[in-house]
């Protein structure tokens, strides 16, 4: 991700773009059109949408998906999550067709290249071929694969199953295992009135499910209050979290619950509009989504006189990320429904109060919004009496890695991490990553302790590495991933995220030394102390808790030098010394 200046949170008000005409989604058809997205295309845009065309080219460079010089027909793109990517499959498709990762071939017929997780950590290994979903990718697929675009068959006219994303429900809980009828929260909710079901909702003990777990009840009744000409809810579903996919199952089975979540959101702070941000990788559940949308406007769910209620009118619109990690923190996130690139605001003023368009806004995860409209139509007593002492209800988790059933499985809080290893046939495992890279990572010593907001808190990644896993390599696709998903705004993070993975990728090649760990854990803690928002202050965790919990890892790959050079000057010159055809010992450094 190319680096850039602050965030541009002061200038005017930013303009309200909505659908087709959403600065992202004129950038994905033109991507799709021209393989990329050219200059003078971005010069007519920014007119056309009334933007700076600086700010059309800064948001170019920000998100991974658009490209300034073209991609290949078939852009195909490996995911390289730990969970659902393989880099040796992506090696192997390119020998095959004769391209060098990350570049189109010469030809123009096919680019290959690798992205952060892509959310399949259920079915993987998986990739995205023109933006489009294709999972549990074998030897036997990537030769069809390959078939497929020497005969230049459109991405279209690929067999439909190749593209069937499955759902992986493993362990019902009060979410997942629970149906209602279609607007039964929402004709709670009005049944009660605004300040009623706001009680309710605090009541029940609701906390945020996409990581930091403020209480819903309080995000909402601060946004309530918060004065503006119009507020606004946004439904975080970007899910970037490396190991995360539970709202990809909330969003394909449990939509109208998301929505009704939403709506009553909308009816209880005062919003006539609310947004959906779906990570661009979930594109494939627009059409579905969108189905959704329209089958409420029928029912009076959705848009003008809700149920038919004089004064409240709310629609809901979705837009479509770019492949952006950082677009999940909720001011970016609101950076980017703005047009613009995904770069953390100074905070405070907090969304609840100066959130998109300036005005009050709730951001809220999918599966809180979903657990909501639960929690109107059953009760805040229905969700409080699972869980534990401070987390009250269910979580549902994300688990992938090696276990014989990975898929999603839903508890209560309160549940040890060895319950989950169980259940999901986990044997001999090595360690947990809780809460995704961001998180905690545990060995087998502490998997008695507890999911929940007291114990070990997450956002639902429950990654596992057994007894084989090569856990330094993990580390380093951690470090990797926060290299390169860091925005740049802020100095810790940039310079700090790359230090880290160099000095990883110096360890784990054999050229490490003690000094290189000392020095690591010196840059891992101001990279935490010092960074701007929660990527930066996460960034380092696993290569800390690797540090204290699995020193071996790193004294097993040490040379036994004080100091090795990061740099080696003499393999620096070869190519010096190919240009001037001299191999005499004046031409190497001793
Ligand atoms: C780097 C980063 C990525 C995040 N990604 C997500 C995400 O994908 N989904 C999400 O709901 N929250 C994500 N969050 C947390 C959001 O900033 C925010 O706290 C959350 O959407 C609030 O909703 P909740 O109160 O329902 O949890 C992320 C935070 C950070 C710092
Ligand atoms: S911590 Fe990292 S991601 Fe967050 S603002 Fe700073 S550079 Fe950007």
């Amino acid at each position: 991700m190319d680096t850039h200046n602050g965030p541009d949170n002061t200038t005017g008000s930013p303009m309200q773009q909505s659908g087709d005409d959403h600065l992202l989604h004129r950038l994905f058809d033109m991507q799709q059109q021209f393989r990329h997205i050219p200059k003078q295309a971005m010069i007519e845009l920014a007119g056309e949408l009334e933007l700076p065309v600086s700010q059309v080219e800064s948001v170019v460079d920000f998100y991974s998906f658009f490209h300034r010089s073209p991609r290949g027909t078939y852009d195909l793109m490996f995911s390289n999550c730990t969970s659902c990517g393989d880099p040796s499959m992506m090696h192997s498709l390119c020998e095959r067709l004769n391209v060098t990762p990350g570049k189109t071939r010469a030809d123009g017929l096919v680019s290959i290249d690798s992205t952060s997780c892509i959310g399949m950590c259920d079915q993987g290994p998986a990739l995205l071929v023109n933006g489009r979903t294709l999972i549990q990718l074998t030897a036997l697929r990537l030769e069809q694969i390959a078939a497929q675009i020497e005969a230049g068959t459109p991405v279209e006219d690929w067999p439909v199953e190749w593209f069937r994303v499955h759902d992986h429900v493993r362990k019902n809980g009060l979410l997942l295992g629970t149906a209602f009828e279609t607007g039964a929260g929402l004709r709670a909710a009005i049944e009660k009135g605004p300040e009623a079901m706001l009680d309710e909702i605090a009541r029940s003990g609701l906390r945020g499910r996409g990581g930091a777990g403020f209480g819903t009840g309080m995000k909402w009744k601060f946004c309530r209050e918060a004065r503006g000409e119009a507020h606004y809810v946004v439904c975080n579903a970007d899910e970037g979290e490396p190991g995360t996919f539970k709202d990809r199952i909330l969003l394909n089975s449990h939509a109208h619950a998301v929505f009704e979540g939403m709506t009553i959101c909308g009816y209880i702070i005062g919003a006539q509009k609310g947004y959906l941000y779906l990570r661009g990788e979930y594109r494939y559940l627009l059409d579905d989504l969108k189905a959704v949308l329209k089958r409420r406007i029928k029912s009076k769910l959705l848009g003008e006189k809700v149920l038919g209620l004089p004064d409240f009118s709310f629609d809901i619109e979705i837009i479509i990320g770019a492949g952006a990690y950082i677009c999940g923190e909720e001011s970016a996130l609101i950076e980017s429904m703005e047009q613009k690139r995904g770069v953390p605001r100074v905070r405070p003023p907090f969304p609840v109060t100066k959130g998109y368009l300036g005005q009050p806004t709730v951001v809220n995860n999918v599966e809180t919004l979903a657990a909501a409209a639960h929690i109107a139509v059953h009760g805040s007593a229905w969700f409080n009496t699972h869980g534990s002492d401070k987390s009250d209800g269910t979580k549902i988790l994300s688990v992938s890695g090696d276990c014989a059933t990975p898929g999603v499985y839903e508890y209560p809080f309160g549940v040890s991490i060895q319950r989950i290893l169980d259940d999901c046939g986990a044997e001999d495992v090595q360690a947990v990553q809780v809460g995704g890279p961001s998180g905690t990572l545990i060995g087998p010593d502490e998997f008695e302790r507890k999911l929940g907001f007291e114990d070990l808190a997450t956002g639902g990644s429950f990654m596992i590495y057994g007894k084989d896993s090569d856990l330094l390599a993990v580390l380093v696709n951690f470090a990797h991933f926060f290299a390169h998903e860091t925005c740049g705004f802020c100095t810790p993070c940039r310079v700090g995220t790359t230090l880290l993975k160099n000095g990883l990728d110096k360890i784990a090649s054999g050229h490490g030394t003690q000094n290189d760990v000392d020095e690591m854990y010196r840059m891992a803690t101001l990279v935490k102390r010092r960074s701007h928002c929660g990527l930066g202050q996460t960034a380092p965790n696993p290569i800390l808790d690797a540090l204290q919990r699995f020193p071996g890892l790193f004294e097993e790959r040490l040379v036994h030098t004080d100091f090795e050079p990061n740099f080696d000057l003499d393999a620096s010159l070869e190519e010096a010394r190919q240009i001037t055809h001299r191999e005499d010992a004046e031409a190497h450094l001793s």
